[in-house]
């Protein structure tokens, strides 16, 4: 039995050697090692074993099953080395192939308009200011010339959160905001924001959209010195041969009020679809300070006089990179976002 168990010991050996993968190193193991195998086998008929002979023939045979479940490891730990190596050779990188392109991001249109109006503000000496999105009634209409149950606030219904509180309807609260706390100085600002109205979403309407307030405040600030401001805002979003002309209009918080028209870009004047065949387009609300809101704000109207102006950034963005649908600067379509990769500057 000795005899036979060396033998085994020797063929399991020599076939873990012989073996040239782990496929073949299993088959050996489960050939030997395993339940129906030979040595598990010897193991069964021990008991047929004199008592003597049997503590003498376990400890070989255990021996055996040792030494041949060792070398079986030492074999898996080369094989499985072997193959790493063989993989290794077999995958060469090649450095010179094109790296792959990074996606990278773009700002959003609206983004890109505001920061464009900003640009051009600041470098005139403008300071940006902001105010809450979710404003006090007393800001949004009533420091602005609105008092409750004034008509023109049907115009702009929104939601209110409390009888006082409400989301803004326009950034003019934030020229109300500023005023109180300039305290009678002279002011110069730009504030763009989210505003809210009780609107219908339709392509050119939005219950949510951006604008852009300027304010100005000083000693001789005159009706001329608006219209060289949005002469200059015209130009630089529209080109250099653009004309405005301002035509009246009324806003409780102006006086008088206008409404800014600049030449058709596209037709020059001469009349195409994106004017309506007029030759101009419509594109912002403007005016001299109300007295009442000067007062109301603790400036001296008889010594002080303003202007303020109020920008759709969406009318902007609509009109400058020819986007038909105001829902779209909303929906986040990739589509749609990423034509302005191209034209980021
Ligand atoms: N707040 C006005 C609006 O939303 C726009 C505006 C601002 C008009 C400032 C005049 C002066 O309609």
């Amino acid at each position: 039995m000795e005899q036979q168990l060396k033998q085994l010991e020797q063929e399991a050996l020599a076939k873990l050697q012989a073996a040239s993968n782990l496929k073949e190193l299993n088959d050996v193991r489960v050939a030997y090692l395993g339940k129906k195998g030979p040595i598990t086998d010897l193991l069964k008929g021990m008991g047929k074993l004199s008592p003597e002979e049997r503590p003498k023939m376990g400890a070989l045979v255990n021996a055996v099953r040792e030494n041949v479940t060792a070398q079986l490891e030492e074999r898996i730990t080369i094989l499985e080395e072997q193959a790493i190596l063989e993989q290794l050779e077999k995958e060469s990188i090649d450095v010179t192939l094109p790296g792959r392109k990074v996606r990278q991001g773009n700002r959003h249109p609206l983004t890109r308009v505001v920061e464009e109006i900003e640009d051009l503000f600041v470098s005139m000496g403008y300071e940006i200011a902001e105010g809450p999105e979710v404003e006090k009634d007393y800001y949004n209409f009533e420091a602005l010339n609105l008092p409750k149950g004034h008509p023109a606030r049907d115009m702009q219904d929104t939601f209110y959160i409390t009888e006082e509180t409400l989301l803004r309807t326009h950034t003019s609260p934030v020229q109300a905001r500023t005023m109180e706390l300039k305290k009678g100085e002279p002011i110069r600002i730009i504030c763009p924001g989210k505003v809210f109205r009780r609107d219908n979403d339709d392509a050119t309407h939005s219950h949510q959209f951006m604008q852009i307030e300027g304010l100005v405040i000083g000693e001789n600030i005159r009706m001329s010195d608006l219209k060289g401001t949005l002469d200059a805002l015209a130009k630089k979003m529209f080109g250099d041969d653009r004309e405005i002309r301002l035509r009246p209009s009324f806003f409780p918080f102006t006086e008088p009020s206008v409404e800014m028209d600049i030449s058709c870009f596209k037709c020059g004047g001469k009349g195409c679809n994106v004017c309506k065949h007029t030759g101009w387009i419509e594109i912002l609300g403007a005016g001299m300070v109300h007295p009442n809101v000067l007062e109301m704000a603790g400036y001296d109207s008889k010594k002080v006089s303003g202007f303020a102006f109020g920008i759709g950034a969406e009318r902007i963005a609509m009109l400058k990179y020819g986007v038909d649908d105001i829902r779209h600067f909303y929906t986040n379509d990739s589509r749609f976002l990423s034509q302005f990769h191209r034209t980021e500057g």
